[in-house]
């Protein structure tokens, strides 16, 4: 068993005014073994280099694509990064084209909404593991192992019924251990 190299691609167009996925980013930028980038301050006009993504996707075991949830899904820049990262003859189809055969996939999302929203009946209706499912496809077609994802809900200011400080550092503290207890052989 060994430790993977972790590639963590944040995909967070306000990072700047961020309180969750700065919190998740910190923690998780202590292990020695992770590459952070930060891939909206990279493509700032959306142009997005594909053989850099290519190269760096090829050269780590665990790809964690964090971002906040924005209407369900995630920021648009991450749809654009996977329409042209993920390339036919790169990504897939199974076979010759299956390059990220193997490697691990981990979504790791904070959300507005509580918890009790993201359920059937409740106000969001699905959980969380549903609305990611086109995520979860894509990593299948691409051969990669889904990992079960890391949610933070409740993630808005204190005064607007947010989770408190303590609570998120302690969730942040979590992901890092997640992230450092992942091995492969
Ligand atoms: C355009 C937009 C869409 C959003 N859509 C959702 C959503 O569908 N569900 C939800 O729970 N929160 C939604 N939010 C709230 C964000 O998920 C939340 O602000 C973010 O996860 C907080 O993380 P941060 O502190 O790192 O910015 C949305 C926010 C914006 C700006």
């Amino acid at each position: 068993m060994a430790k993977p190299r972790i590639l963590l691609n944040l995909f967070h167009p306000t990072f700047a005014q961020s309180r969750g996925g700065k919190a998740l980013a910190e923690a998780a930028r202590q292990l020695t073994n992770l590459t952070f980038r930060n891939v909206c301050q990279e493509y700032p006009d959306l142009k997005i280099d594909v053989k850099q993504e290519q190269k760096l996707l090829l050269e780590h075991d665990l790809i964690v694509f964090q971002h906040p949830v924005r209407w369900y899904s995630g920021p648009a820049l991450l749809k654009e990064w996977l329409d042209q990262v993920l390339q036919y003859g790169f990504a897939y189809p199974p076979g010759a084209g299956e390059q990220l055969k193997g490697k691990f996939w981990l979504s790791a999302v904070t959300t507005g909404g509580p918890q009790e929203a993201y359920r059937s009946g409740g106000r969001n209706n699905f959980t969380m593991s549903e609305l990611l499912r086109p995520f979860q496809q894509t990593a299948n077609l691409c051969g990669m192992i889904w990992q079960p994802p890391f949610v933070v809900h409740s993630v808005v200011p204190v005064k607007m019924g947010g989770i408190s400080d303590e609570e998120l550092a302690r969730r942040a503290e979590e992901y890092r251990a997640l992230l450092d207890s992942i091995t492969i052989s």
